[in-house]
């Protein structure tokens, strides 16, 4: 929903400019998660005497995207940007608005009071925030912005404000402060009274923290510590590593920075050494030491957090010769499903095997039913795929919108096996899910294409989808790649199936030289760009099929929708005479996805009744289709392949009319209105 990123240098001189600068690059990376409004707190003061500065926190925020945040920022004529920090905490959000509209007082940080003395950045929702807003004005606080984020640093004042002993850690205090809240969060404080420290926490919300140091650090394992009963009795329930509780460099000079995000790509820039904090862990950094602190030990916690090597390149998550990610991840779409396959699928003796599933595949096996749960298009790449895994597991497969299964309080048994697709893998509704399921009893299986994300971490076993960073807001590359990713599964599903290696092979087969016909498909970018241009001022578009192809047109209106603000409509072409056959007239543009598949007779009678209503069909079919085409007003055609693999290709051309159209729209295709990459709110 929110991007959140907090630098901190220790030790290690920065000019206000660098460290603006990191925070801007931070949000920039970010943007996706949110764009309505962004913010920054800084030290702030002109004095050289950095003990002066820290007491004064300075806060710029501005609505719109991060780009106007930085021309706000660079207006500030009452900063010295030359002016140098040993050591300082900068902390910085882009939002996209839940609670009270866009605008300079609701976005973030947000503070406690009119000195700054605590601020916060913040993702997610605090569900309780009018409980605690009721209790913090009846203490005498006042609150400035309608955002359930206020209440947070404000309840940080109250703690602070009644504290017991000048002792209390940072920390300390953001411990007491989340015990308050309920809802879902990622968190990073700063505040006058601590200057030079950070502390971030989390629960349902992503945070990781990037170090990076020219000297050795003292461990690459960070032991955790619990605390029990009160502060002042704080002891670890663990054996420490070397008495070690805390990350710190070792050196003459120990000078370290690390960087707090709401996801990787805002921080490989600076480093790929990362820490994912686990939900209820409190890391901070005091003195340029990271420890990590949990309130309370459950069974199963793992004992320490490890520092990770990132394999994650910045060209990865650049846009290089493309005018927007979206369409750069169009683009990669022949070498993202080939990461998706690689290692895992051998073309010469037509096996499968998914690293992440083979200690349960025999576990599945033998399960019920599998349920497979997801959002947008996500959910769609679960129904693109529902027949193939039908057939080849010979399973019931329910396909589930996350919300709906929740609403539904769906009867979910421990015999069930759970998918939950999820590009992210911080989605809000699919990640409940996941608990629902998990209290249930059943075993969960994550496709996610974010290491370290909540739903891969929380699941018992997955698949990662590996499609590389996807920035565009519309998903494109991940939806191949899930769609490919669950057709692997269903083939490791049936390798012991004699009366199936035939139609593995042929599977198996087609996988192989899909790239390519990735490649043919995107090689009709102009032919469809000219499309575009016909239908760009066309209200609505109708687009419809059926069987295999079926995801593809729910996907395809999904995009259209997302990206062009056009009405579109994803249509089963066996519900036609059923309703929308009604809104065809010589007026309506309508997309046809008609394959040589076993639905191919009965979609040519759509197309009949289509054309007998003087309706305008598009046809998207295959080459050698003469039939079909001979009715169609315009025509798409496509390269062959086997039935259950016809849907990766057939939404390549939607994908691309929808970016040539918005483009034609003149709306910004990686940012929609409205909407957000990650959606960690329900
Ligand atoms: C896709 O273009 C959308 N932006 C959206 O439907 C997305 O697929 C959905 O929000 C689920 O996200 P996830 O895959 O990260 O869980």
């Amino acid at each position: 929903m929110c991007g959140i990123f907090a630098y901190l240098n220790y030790n290690v001189p920065r000019s206000r400019k660098h460290i603006l600068d990191t925070l801007v690059k931070g949000l920039q990376r970010l943007e996706y998660r949110g764009y309505d409004s962004a913010g920054v707190a800084v030290d702030g003061g002109n004095d050289k005497n950095w003990d002066n500065n820290s007491k004064v926190i300075q806060l710029i925020k501005k609505r719109g995207k991060v780009k106007a945040l930085q021309d706000e920022i660079y207006k500030q004529d009452l900063l010295d940007f030359d002016i140098e920090f040993e050591t300082h905490v900068g902390i910085a959000h882009t939002r996209w608005a839940t609670h009270g509209e866009p605008n300079a007082v609701n976005s973030h940080p947000q503070r406690s009071d009119k000195n700054n003395e605590f601020v916060v950045i913040h993702n997610g929702i605090i569900t309780n925030y009018k409980d605690l807003k009721k209790f913090l004005e009846s203490k005498g606080y006042e609150f400035e912005s309608e955002t359930d984020t206020e209440t947070i640093p404000k309840l940080l004042k109250y703690m602070y404000d009644n504290r017991e002993s000048n002792e209390i850690s940072l920390s300390t205090l953001v411990e007491r402060v989340t015990q308050q809240l309920e809802g879902a969060f990622a968190l990073v404080f700063k505040s006058v009274h601590f200057p030079g420290q950070v502390v971030g926490t989390r629960r349902g919300g992503p945070l990781l923290i990037g170090v990076q140091s020219k000297h050795k650090l003292s461990t690459d394992h960070i032991p955790v510590l619990y605390r029990c009963g009160k502060e002042k009795k704080a002891v670890s329930t663990l054996p420490r590593v070397d008495g070690d509780t805390c990350l710190y460099p070792i050196g003459e000079e120990t000078g370290v920075e690390y960087y707090f995000a709401s996801d990787a790509s805002a921080i490989i820039e600076h480093t790929n050494r990362v820490i994912f904090l686990e939900d209820d862990d409190v890391a901070a950094v005091v003195d340029g030491r990271l420890s990590i602190h949990r309130i309370k030990r459950t069974a199963g916690d793992d004992p320490a957090r490890a520092i990770q090597t990132l394999q994650m390149e910045l060209q990865q998550i650049m846009k290089g010769s493309y005018s927007s990610f979206m369409q750069k991840e169009i683009f990669e779409q022949p070498e993202s499903v080939v990461n998706t396959m690689r290692g895992r699928v051998n073309f010469d003796d037509f096996t499968v095997l998914l690293g992440g599933l083979k200690d349960h595949i025999r576990e599945i096996r033998r399960c019920r039913r599998l349920i497979v749960i997801g959002c947008g298009t996500s959910y769609h790449a679960g129904v693109a795929t529902r027949q193939i895994l039908e057939e080849l597991t010979e399973l019931p497969v329910m396909v589930e919108l996350s919300s709906d299964f929740l609403d539904r309080n769906t009867p979910v048994f421990r015999d069930d096996v759970c998918f939950f697709i999820s590009q992210s893998g911080e989605t809000a509704d699919t990640l409940m899910a996941l608990h629902y399921c998990k209290e249930r009893g059943a075993l969960t299986v994550g496709v996610t294409n974010t290491v370290g994300s909540s739903i891969s971490r929380e699941t018992d076993c997955g698949i990662h989808i590996n499609a590389g960073p996807e920035v565009g807001v519309a998903s494109t590359k991940a939806y191949t790649s899930q769609f490919v990713a669950l057709v692997m599964f269903s083939l490791m599903m049936c390798d012991d199936r004699l009366s199936m290696q035939k139609r593995r092979q042929e599977i198996i087969s087609a996988l192989r030289t899909l790239p390519d016909l990735i490649k043919e498909v995107l090689a009709l970018d102009d032919q469809i760009n000219s499309l575009a241009h016909e239908l760009y001022q066309q209200r609505s578009l109708l687009v419809m099929g059926r069987g295999f192809n079926y995801a593809t047109c729910m996907e395809g209106a999904l995009k259209i929708k997302e990206i062009t603000y056009m009405h579109s409509e994803g249509i089963l072409a066996g519900e036609l005479k059923h309703g929308p056959l009604a809104l065809v007239d010589k007026l309506m543009p309508v997309i046809m996805i008609i394959m040589k598949d076993p639905t191919h007779t009965k979609c040519q009678n759509a197309l009949q009744q289509v054309v007998a209503r003087k309706g305008r069909p598009i046809l998207i079919c295959e080459k050698n289709d003469d039939e079909s085409k001979l009715l169609a007003y315009r025509t798409i055609e496509l390269p062959h392949t086997v039935d259950c693999l016809q849907g990766v290709l057939t939404v390549i051309p939607l994908q691309l009319l929808s970016y040539h159209l918005a483009v034609l729209r003149g709306f910004d295709v990686d940012f929609p209105r409205n909407l957000a990459k990650s959606v960690t709110v329900e």
